[in-house]
């Protein structure tokens, strides 16, 4: 059996997934059940000085049939008082010692705010810390979350600040909404952070109610730009890991659209050492870890990973620089006429969007590539509804 037992800056995880600084990390009793479900770590909801005081509504969501494909909020941090989340820390630790916890913290670029709440939660008993640059919405506006982690000089002085007096490994949580995350995620490194997490969501504007001509989430009329999660993310988070991987020496915490244990087997294979989830356990609960964990586990059986340390960023050789692609490996795509249900979307998407490489006389007749013809670019692949009925194969 594979190994699921990670570490990320010395602290030891039963498994690599972690919940993330959102709802389901708002209380201490909620990271508790959590903990009971099979998460091996959990980051608290942002803590900052001030409780947040919350619009409502502050949710909205792109969907595609009854699929969600992203989540938007204007959710700010915690809206419970440091002291409250201080008894919290030290009864989740009382209870769960072997369980990692992480604080969340976000505060102005003030070296004493830092310092003050890094003091309280150290106290109190948690394993990391986590430092917020990286909200994107509410947060900005007062100098804090995604401002502080659009510069890489600000970013790396509070870092320092906060190794001043952290005790514990310092983690820091990055915006994908940056030129380059990698300039970031070394001004952080050669400031003394000992891991990066990324990403936290992509600022995002989900959508107008048409029928009533306001903006979504519509709070009594009006709305704010947001942060976008959930699928529609994981390639940017995937994206940032593996940048941060190749640019970076530091341990690696992949967020975004982690729903199913492939989309953290992918995380891991572009470099995370953990995982963390947040909008997949808004939408079905504590629960799907267990399934991830499965998953996760037979995957490593059958690909031979002993452990999770041994997949990691195992792909990374693999993404190249894109003029360093084989230029000379050539495909042309091949259609299975015993699985075609000649619906001719293959047909159509060729015609307009591709190569006009596949001919079909009528819909009574099977459709048909023009080797010749065909760039080999992959969209008839994408577009069949049938799995397996359209191949690429060697030119
Ligand atoms: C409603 C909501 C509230 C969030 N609040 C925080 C927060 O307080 N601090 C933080 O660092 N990230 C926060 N996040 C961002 C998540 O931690 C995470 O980075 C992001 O949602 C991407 O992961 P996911 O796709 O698994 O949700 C929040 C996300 C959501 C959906």
């Amino acid at each position: 059996m594979a190994d699921l037992s990670v570490e990320l800056s010395g602290l030891k995880l039963m498994n690599p997934f972690m919940l993330t600084s959102a709802p389901p990390t708002a209380t201490g009793e909620m990271i508790q059940r959590a903990f009971e479900a099979g998460w091996a770590g959990a980051v608290t909801k942002s803590i900052a000085l001030e409780p947040a005081i919350d619009a409502q509504p502050r949710l909205a969501r792109l969907a595609m049939g009854n699929k969600t494909i992203g989540l938007e909020n204007i959710e700010l941090t915690t809206q419970r008082n440091l002291e409250v989340w201080v008894k919290d820390i030290e009864e989740i630790k009382r209870h769960y010692p072997d369980h990692i916890l992480f604080a969340s913290l976000m505060a102005a670029v003030v070296k004493e705010e830092w310092h003050f709440l890094i003091k309280q939660v150290e106290e109190a008993g948690v394993d990391g810390l986590e430092l917020n640059f990286s909200c994107p919405h509410g947060m900005p506006e007062k100098g804090m979350g995604s401002v502080q982690g659009q510069d890489p000089t600000i970013a790396g002085e509070i870092t320092r600040w906060a190794k001043e007096v952290a005790t514990v490994p310092l983690m820091v949580k990055l915006t994908p909404n940056v030129t380059d995350i990698v300039e970031i995620g070394k001004a952080c490194e050669e400031a003394g952070a000992d891991a990066i997490s990324a990403i936290n969501t992509v600022p995002a504007f989900i959508g107008v109610d048409l029928d009533r001509l306001e903006p979504l989430p519509s709070v009594g009329g009006t709305s704010a730009f947001g942060g976008y999660s959930g699928p529609a993310i994981k390639p940017i988070g995937l994206r940032c890991i593996a940048q941060l991987a190749k640019g970076t020496s530091l341990p690696l915490s992949g967020v975004g659209g982690i729903a199913r244990w492939r989309d953290a087997a992918e995380y891991i294979l572009v470099g995370a050492s953990a995982v963390q989830v947040g909008t997949a356990v808004m939408f079905q609960g504590y629960e799907i870890v267990e399934k991830m964990k499965k998953g996760l586990s037979a995957y490593m059986d059958e690909k031979g990973f002993e452990s999770v340390a041994r997949m990691r960023g195992y792909i990374l050789p693999k993404i190249t620089a894109h003029e360093e692609l084989n230029f000379g490996y050539k495909v042309v795509a091949a259609i299975d006429q015993a699985l075609c249900s000649k619906c001719g979307l293959c047909y159509t998407a060729c015609m307009d969007g591709g190569w006009q490489a596949i001919e079909m006389e009528s819909r009574q007749l099977y459709p048909r590539v023009v080797g010749e013809k065909c760039d080999g670019c992959s969209l008839c692949l994408h577009i069949c509804p049938v799995e397996g009925c359209i191949a690429l194969v060697p030119a």
